[in-house]
């Protein structure tokens, strides 16, 4: 098994949209009982909390639903259960380096798997509209297709 977690700020908006758009793509390619992938936050604001309107709106216009997740906050546990701990942005990273602990494969910038664009953070969306859910969707899938192209080369038989 391969474990991937996806971490932002409040675990609301862009990890769990992270979460539900890298979970299609695996379970389009058959890999559902290969990679398992979970979302948290940094801080906890919003634990247990489904995630925000706008992120299930914009996950539910491409077909895509995540209104079932529950907002969690990252443990020290994590960096080791997880194969692959992927950041939102640099403040979220600096976060995770500072629980102490060594990831099994990455810890990193979600969006270094980003083959389509050079930046590399997904902008905090909280705070303003719909448009900015919809280029959060566009540069997670960018990203989602280039990790799991990693990890498909991982995979024995690959
Ligand atoms: P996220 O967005 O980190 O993408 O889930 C945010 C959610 C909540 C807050 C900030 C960012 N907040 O300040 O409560």
């Amino acid at each position: 098994m391969i474990r991937v977690l996806f971490v932002c700020l409040g675990n609301i908006c862009r990890s769990p949209m992270a979460e539900g758009l890298f979970r299609e793509l695996v379970t389009r390619k058959g890999l559902d009982e290969v990679i398992e992938i979970d979302s948290a936050g940094t801080h906890g604001y919003h634990i247990g909390e489904s995630p925000d309107e706008r992120a299930c709106r914009t996950m539910a216009g491409h077909g895509i639903d995540i209104e079932g997740l529950a907002g969690r906050q990252v443990t020290a546990a994590d960096l080791r259960d997880f194969d692959y701990v992927l950041a939102m942005d640099r403040e979220n990273l600096t976060h995770l380096e500072a629980l102490g602990g060594e990831p099994r494969v990455s810890l990193g910038l979600f969006l270094d798997f980003a083959r389509d664009t050079r930046v590399r953070e997904v902008p905090d969306p909280y705070y303003g509209g719909a448009e900015g859910f919809e280029r959060v969707y566009a540069l997670l899938e960018d990203a989602a297709q280039g990790l799991l192209a990693d990890i498909e080369a991982r995979l024995p038989g690959a």
